[in-house]
């Protein structure tokens, strides 16, 4: 066997079996990717995988609590499959642990089920977006009585001396806006209100009269000044008072609220590089998916948000992760955090790009697997299912970097 055809796709996926005799093999047997035979167990599995249920492909955003609106997150999950995930492995009252939690998707959905929840991340954003997810306010009542008080009290305050912010952040803004954010940020920040600070951070940058930018993409900061010059959109270079942009956006968080309050579930958030988190004993259930190795960069996308929040950024360790050798390595170490500290028949499930398109293709699921025949041996690869990233989720679609992503659900035997 040279290749086998992905289910769905068409693409031919190389194996182990293919490394050993096709041409393209001996690229493969040079790099260290695979360790011979290592993977056999799971080699079928990994070349042949289930495809993912149809309901998942649909876009769920007019169905999703709104919550999950909150503020847009590069490579976040679709909310319909966190949840499906939650259901279909765990019961209410189990722990579920996400230490890749990115916006929070799986920790919010865990929480509405009734789940306790542990999540971690190493960016700032994303625990700032995850905790305002698992603690908004009780009501859309008591949002907006808080947004309007802060109204006031940002009124009484010093303007920031704009010459200390960096001229690439300014050229986003109206010199006055870009003040009354600064100032309602340094506020929030203050009195750790990530609910209203994630929600500022959501109607930071884009083109539409709700957001605070001049013209710009929403996901990924880039100024739209060549499609929107502003001699011909000189309302989009115009200040834009953030208060009511706030209130608006508040207001669209309380759309299709929680049942119950989220927070009630939650065992911890925490800032943290996966290799120093300490995880929970007696976990249930992992469900994650890891950055996808150099596909995506946190930091670049996520950069005037970043900034606003101003915490110190220790770059290194998210940047390490997107390569493979720090990819292999964070896995190989939740790996063996996971061993020791879930309970017996929990399941893991990892979401993991497939395959990574740079200068040299690399396979995620083969790293993770590996990872866990290593380090986590009282797991099994039970199954694995393979779903295509649509467009739309993706941060830059002209581009190869992933198409496919493989959900990989390991459960501990013994
Ligand atoms: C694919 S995203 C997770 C998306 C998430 N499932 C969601 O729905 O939003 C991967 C996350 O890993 C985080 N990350 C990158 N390197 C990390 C590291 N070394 N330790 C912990 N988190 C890291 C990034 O900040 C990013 O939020």
């Amino acid at each position: 066997m040279s290749s086998v055809v992905g289910a769905e796709s068409g693409t031919p996926l190389p194996c182990i079996s293919a490394a050993k005799s096709s041409g393209r093999a001996n690229r493969y047997q040079s790099r260290p990717t695979f360790d011979e035979g290592v993977l056999e167990p799971y080699d079928e599995q990994i070349v042949n995988p289930k495809a993912a249920p149809p309901h998942w492909a649909p876009a769920c955003t007019d169905r999703e609590l709104t919550l999950h609106q909150l503020s847009p997150y590069i490579g976040k999950l679709k909310s319909v499959i966190a949840r499906d995930l939650v259901e279909q492995y765990t019961t209410p009252g189990q722990l579920v642990v996400d230490p890749f939690c990115g916006s929070g998707t799986v920790s919010l959905e865990a929480a509405c089920l009734g789940r306790r929840v542990f999540a971690s991340d190493a960016s700032s954003y994303a625990i700032t977006l995850t905790r305002a997810k698992l603690g908004p306010p009780a009501s859309e009542e008591t949002a907006l009585c808080y947004v309007d008080r802060l109204g006031c009290k940002i009124a009484a305050l010093p303007d920031p001396d704009l010459r200390a912010v960096p001229p690439w952040v300014r050229r986003f803004f109206h010199a006055k806006t870009l003040a009354e954010t600064i100032k309602i940020a340094n506020f929030l920040k203050s009195r750790s209100q990530h609910f209203y600070l994630a929600a500022l951070l959501g109607i930071l940058h884009h083109q539409r009269p709700g957001f605070l930018s001049y013209p710009s993409s929403a996901l990924v900061p880039y100024l739209r000044t060549r499609k929107f010059p502003p001699d011909k959109y000189p309302d989009m270079y115009a200040y834009r008072p953030v208060i009511p942009r706030l209130r608006a956006k508040v207001s669209r968080a309380f759309k299709r609220p929680p049942a119950h309050s989220p927070s009630h579930f939650v065992e911890a958030s925490r800032r943290s590089f996966v290799h120093n988190v300490t995880l929970p004993p007696a976990i249930d259930c992992v469900i994650t998916s890891p950055p996808y190795m150099n596909a995506l960069d946190y930091i670049r996308d996520n950069r005037l948000r970043l900034w606003l929040l101003d915490e110190p950024h220790s770059e290194s360790q998210e940047r390490t992760n997107s390569t493979l050798r720090g990819f292999r390595a964070s896995m190989l170490n939740l790996a063996s955090k996971i061993e020791r500290r879930t309970k017996k028949g929990a399941h893991c499930i990892f979401v993991v790009g497939e395959r990574v398109a740079r200068s040299r293709p690399c396979y995620p699921s083969r790293e993770l697997a590996r990872a866990f025949l290593t380090n986590a041996p009282s797991f099994q690869l039970q199954e694995i299912m393979r779903d295509h990233i649509p467009d739309i989720r993706r941060a830059r679609r002209a581009r190869t970097g992933v198409k496919v992503e493989h959900f990989l659900v390991f459960r501990r035997v013994r």
